[in-house]
């Protein structure tokens, strides 16, 4: 290479060193490390500018080894267990984090949900112990959440490391919290993995921008499985213009959210498009207008999970889909629209 090239590399790299150290975030503090009433946090935490420092010395992947815990590592110390709750993502097992993985790498036994797929399980340790502690419609969830408290509990005091894996996001609709507050209040140290939540992924996977400068400034995030009623939303909040929605757990209630939407002054031909298995190879995409909603998820006999986003972005999905089959009820690039006409 010439030695101008080589000078010029050398420029750039301690440009990014030099941004990075100002930018980078301190590592979290791996499980028996934590602040929790089990661990206090130990004295080996790295500060931003060291782990710039360490970029430096050793390039990204190096400092990525270092910031992942390792395979192995807490057992060495013989730390005492612990649960770490990890985002598995929509689906797709190319969306599970770096950190998720290791995580899984590290399990001795692994409580999942339902929707957390065979491709991301078997990420895990072949030895490792996976329970599906999965919630079932019509089923008793109280009596469920208690059995996934009960688990965590029981192996996290026999000195295993747990990961309780979630479908998304620990976060977002996925009582995440409830389980942290009992992990608390039992003494077990915890951290927390994000994921890819369905909305993110699933506007992604069908080619809709949740924002975008000329159709929506703010996104909202909404379950339709509410504890007591769908009137305790606030309609008229929901009904703006240039926003989305992206609503959750909605397959059954979307007679009343078009209603609602429509009564509180939604435009009926606002767009929709109801993403089924997000990400999946068998997602599909259904479209329309606020007006069509209801009806056209019983024409095309759409199934849970499925993701609801409603906003003018939603009509995007029509030109910028890439994700598997063109949306239906959208007429596909240059074709006439039978399935909407058939709807
Ligand atoms: C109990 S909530 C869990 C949400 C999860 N914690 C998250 O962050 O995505 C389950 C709902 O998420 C949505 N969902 C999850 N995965 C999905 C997927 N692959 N495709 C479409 N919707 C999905 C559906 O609305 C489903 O009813």
């Amino acid at each position: 290479m010439p030695i101008r090239h080589v000078g010029r590399r050398r420029r750039h790299f301690r440009r990014t060193a030099a941004r990075d150290r100002v930018t980078l975030p301190p590592p979290p503090a791996p499980i028996h490390a934590m602040a929790s009433p089990l661990h206090p946090v130990s004295g080996r935490a790295r500060s931003a500018g060291a782990c710039a420092a360490a970029a430096s010395r050793r390039g990204w992947r190096g400092l990525l080894a270092r910031l992942l815990p390792r395979r192995g590592a807490a057992e060495a110390g013989g730390a005492a267990g612990g649960v770490t709750l990890v985002g598995a993502g929509p689906g797709d097992p190319g969306l599970l984090t770096l950190r998720g993985l290791r995580a899984l790498e590290r399990a001795d036994v692994v409580l999942y949900d339902r929707l957390v797929g065979p491709g991301i399980l078997a990420l895990a340790r072949a030895d490792a112990l996976r329970v599906e502690v999965g919630k079932r419609v019509g089923g008793d969830h109280h009596a469920t959440q208690a059995r996934i408290h009960a688990l965590m509990l029981e192996h996290a005091r026999a000195g295993r490391r747990v990961v309780r894996l979630k479908g998304g996001d620990p976060f977002v609709f996925g009582r995440g919290g409830e389980e942290l507050e009992f992990l608390r209040a039992h003494g077990i140290a915890y951290e927390v993995v994000p994921g890819v939540t369905a909305a993110l992924a699933c506007a992604a996977y069908a080619g809709v921008p949740l924002t975008h400068r000329e159709h929506a400034q703010s996104l909202r995030l909404v379950t339709a499985h509410c504890k007591d009623s769908l009137d305790t939303l606030d309609w008229r909040a929901l009904a703006q213009e240039r926003q989305t929605l992206a609503v959750y757990m909605g397959v059954a209630a979307l007679d009343g959210l078009q209603r609602r939407l429509i009564e509180h002054g939604r435009d009926p031909a606002t767009p929709f498009a109801l993403v089924e298995n997000g990400s999946r190879p068998q997602q599909r995409v259904v479209a329309g207008t606020l007006a069509q909603l209801a009806e056209r998820a019983r024409a095309h006999a759409v199934r849970a999970p499925a993701l609801l986003i409603v906003g003018e972005v939603a009509a995007l999905a029509g030109t910028l889909h890439w994700f598997g089959a063109a949306p239906l009820g959208e007429p596909a690039r240059g074709e006439p629209d039978r399935l909407a006409k058939a709807a």
